[in-house]
This record gives structure tokens, C-alpha cells and sequence, in this order.
């Protein structure tokens, strides 16, 4: 206990490694796929799509439901009609549902609506985030379906939040894909009531060289607003909300300076209007500042090709997964802390299949604050333009319990105003 209210207190100055007995991975979870009728809508999630408006996800086992959402803002009355379109995909033996994408909006902001998905029930409901701050994100990567994933999903449900951060390995089916079906049902109680917004991991790939290209499942049930934000490619894409422009990245498409991502991203970020979103966040799965032992150097080639680029552009805070633990770095940049540079988060912590990462190197690099290798999930509150409150909150034998927090201070209003920096406008605006 007494370790519970010290920790907060001593993370500011100290760096810390928890003094925590950590406990072991949990079983994978089994619910069977129970569905009252073929046209019964399942798996509901939504994502921002674009200024205004909302993309509802769902599937079903029949190929004939309509891909209609009706939605109003009291319950039960449905003022509004959106229609989208149904995908579906085979994959060695199995098939697909029917994966209707239908977006609706104009949508007003912080606003719940009540909808139905197929023209039939069960009814649901989300909230609108705001405009303006402030404004909260729940961030957990690397979740998969255990006992631990239930836990840390239990826990974000307690919390105030607006939309939620993926960055990378959802379901761990592996290929596998009725895994993809229960990882849909697991996340639907959430997902379904805030807009979701995930980048890939490994785990999206499940390619078969010579047979099946990567990312099949991923890109037909995880649509993102990519051809909103320019992009050309469901794997990378940006969006905007509340003053903060979030840019998702690929870590496992190609990354280098020729490449379609590249490109585009130097287009997105070179087109920003730091008054109307003064917060810069970036999301990708594979950590490029990470002192935990697995998965050394796996993020080293992005890292070359893409920093100069994000540190140009004037990124805040970079969350990436792919290591199943916790770490907070300094500002860094070019491999040192840098008042400048990136907050580094990897929170790969969601509570998969794999367990926890547990071992550290030695000594710890000067730019690590924090690192706990234990489940649990962050909380990003941007306040207004200059402040935001970031806290890690560990599954604590089932509670949620807060031991990292941090005020961040927007770098627009630190003196790195990218429009000020040579070096950054020539990485930027150079043609
Ligand atoms: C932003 O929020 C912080 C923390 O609450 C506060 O100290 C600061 O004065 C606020 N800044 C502005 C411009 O409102
Ligand atoms: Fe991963």
C-alpha cells in the first residue's frame, strides 16, 4: 500500500523499475459465438471518419442484411439513416460474415447517440468527442483475449475517455481467424461506444508466402479513415480531433524515403495548422526508444528513415506497442534526450496470450524514466493547448491502480515551434 502512494511522488525525479510481483499470463478466453439470427449484427465498432462523422462497423453471418445504421440522439428513435457497403474475405477454410462499413454524420460533438445496426436491435449507443479540449485517450496496445486483456479492458471502461489508441496486435489470432470473430465480441461493450482507432502489429499480418499477401483480415474488419486523411493504404493515415492531429503509422510496410508511406506522410505533416491542432501525436507499433531486452534494434530502420521527419514536424509523444510492458522516455531525439525531442511511450501492456516482457538492460539509458514490465493501460488528458496529463495505470491484481504519471507540455509552446527551426522547415518544405 505504502508503495501504492509513494510511487506517484518519486517518478518525477527517480527512475524507477516497480518493486512489483508480477503475475503470470492468464488463459485465453472462451465464449462461444452464440447469435440469436443469422442477420443478427455482431462484433459493433466505431471509428472517426473524417470531420463530422463516424464509421459504424459490424458483421453479420448472412449476406443479405442491409449495411444500414439508423441513429438519433434519443433512445429508441432513430431521426437519421446512413448506408454503407458489406465486404467479406476466405481464408483457407474459413469465410467471412458479411462485414458491413457504413459512416454516418454529420454528427454534432460531444454528443451520445443511440443506433441500431442492420435495421434491427439490439440498440446501442456512443458519445461524439468534443472540439475542443479537453480531451482523453485511452491507450493499450498489444491486447489479444485473456483474462488480463478483460482486465485491462474492465478498466478503461471506469475511466472518462473520448476515443481509444491501438497501436498494433489486437486479436492474436494468428491465423486462426474465428479468433478475429471473439476478439470482435470481446471488444464490443467498448468499441462500440467510442470511436476506435488502431494502427497493425505482426500479429494484423498472418501472410502465407507465394499464397496470401498480409493484413487481409485486418484491412477488411479494422477500416480506417485513410482515404479521409490522403492516404492511400489502410495500413497508415492520419485524423484530427479536439486540437490534437494524430498520425498512425505502419511499422510493417515500407517505411523508407521512396516509399508510398513516406511520401504521404511528409504531405501530412507538412500541411498542418499547429493553431487549430497545437498537439502532435504520433502511433506505430514497433518502439524505437525501448530498454527492455525484447525486441532490441527491431524498430532501428523506421526509426532512421522516419525521425528527422516526426522530429521535424514537431511530434509530442509517440506510442508504440509491440514490447508487452511499460516505458516512459525524456524528450529524445537522434538517440539521446533532446528538450525537443519525442516523448517515447511503449505500452504494449494490454494483457495477451504471450505475457510480459520481464527483463531490462543494465544499466538503464539515461533517456528511460519509467519501465515496468506489468499489464495495465495509459490515459492521455490534453487540458488546452499548452498542457497534457499522462498516467499508466497497472492491472493491480485486478485493480487499476495509477503508478506513472507525468505533466507534458506541448512543444509549440516550449520554444520548438517547427516553423522557427532551419533544420526542421528543411526536412519539411524542402521540395
Ligand atoms: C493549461 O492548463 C494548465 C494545467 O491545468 C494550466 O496551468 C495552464 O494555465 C493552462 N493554460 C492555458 C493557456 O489555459
Ligand atoms: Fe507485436
Amino acid at each position: 500500500m505504502l508503495l501504492k502512494i509513494l510511487l506517484p511522488l518519486m517518478t518525477a525525479t527517480v527512475l524507477i523499475t516497480a518493486d512489483y510481483v508480477r503475475p503470470p499470463p492468464r488463459k485465453t478466453l472462451h465464449f462461444p459465438l452464440d447469435h440469436k439470427s443469422s442477420s443478427h449484427p455482431q462484433q459493433v465498432h466505431i471509428s472517426l471518419a473524417g470531420n463530422k462523422h463516424i464509421r459504424v462497423s459490424w458483421i453479420t453471418s448472412d449476406s443479405s442484411s442491409p449495411s444500414l445504421v439508423e441513429y438519433g440522439t434519443s433512445p429508441g428513435k432513430y431521426n437519421f439513416k446512413g448506408h454503407g457497403d458489406a465486404t467479406s474475405y476466405s481464408y483457407l477454410l474459413y469465410s467471412s460474415g458479411s462485414i458491413h462499413h457504413t459512416v454516418i454524420g454529420p454528427l454534432e460533438h460531444n454528443t451520445v447517440y443511440y443506433y441500431r445496426c442492420g435495421g434491427q436491435g439490439p440498440e446501442q449507443s456512443f458519445k461524439t468527442p468534443p472540439t475542443e479540449f479537453p480531451i482523453t485517450f485511452a491507450v493499450a496496445g498489444d491486447l489479444g483475449q485473456t483474462g488480463w486483456t478483460k482486465s485491462t479492458l474492465d478498466h478503461i471502461k471506469l475511466c472518462e475517455y473520448d476515443v481509444h489508441l491501438l497501436p498494433g496486435d489486437l486479436s492474436y489470432a494468428d491465423y486462426i481467424q474465428s479468433g478475429w470473430d471473439t476478439f470482435g465480441e470481446l471488444v464490443q461493450p467498448l468499441a462500440s461506444a467510442r470511436p476506435w482507432m488502431v494502427t497493425q502489429g505482426n500479429h494484423e499480418k498472418e501472410n502465407i508466402p507465394f499464397f496470401k499477401d498480409g493484413f487481409e483480415s485486418y484491412n477488411a474488419r479494422w477500416k480506417m479513415p485513410y482515404e479521409e486523411s490522403g492516404s492511400t493504404s489502410n495500413l497508415y493515415y492520419s485524423f484530427e480531433v479536439a486540437g490534437a492531429h494524430v498520425v498512425m503509422l505502419g511499422s510493417y510496410t515500407d517505411y523508407d524515403e521512396n516509399s508510398d508511406q513516406y511520401n504521404w506522410l511528409k504531405a501530412d505533416l507538412s500541411t498542418l495548422d499547429r493553431k487549430k491542432t497545437p498537439w502532435l501525436l504520433a502511433l506505430f507499433h514497433v518502439p524505437w526508444y525501448n530498454s527492455n531486452t525484447a525486441h532490441q534494434g527491431e524498430g532501428d530502420k523506421m526509426m532512421e528513415a522516419m525521425e528527422p521527419l516526426l522530429h521535424a514536424a514537431g511530434v509530442d509523444i509517440i506510442f508504440a506497442g509491440h514490447v508487452h510492458a511499460y516505458e516512459r522516455t525524456k524528450r529524445v531525439y537522434n538517440g539521446k534526450s533532446d528538450p525537443c525531442g519525442v516523448v517515447h511511450v511503449t505500452i504494449g501492456d494490454g494483457g495477451n496470450k504471450e505475457g510480459l516482457a520481464h527483463k531490462y538492460k543494465d544499466p538503464s539509458p539515461e533517456w528511460s524514466v519509467f519501465r515496468e514490465a506489468s499489464f495495465g493501460h495509459g490515459e492521455l488528458k490534453i487540458v488546452n493547448s499548452t498542457h497534457a496529463f499522462w498516467s499508466w495505470h497497472r492491472n493491480d491484481d485486478d485493480e487499476p491502480v495509477r503508478s506513472d504519471e507525468v505533466w507534458i507540455t506541448s512543444l509549440i509552446s516550449s520554444g520548438c515551434d517547427p516553423k522557427d527551426n532551419k533544420e526542421a522547415r528543411e526536412v519539411l518544405w524542402s521540395p
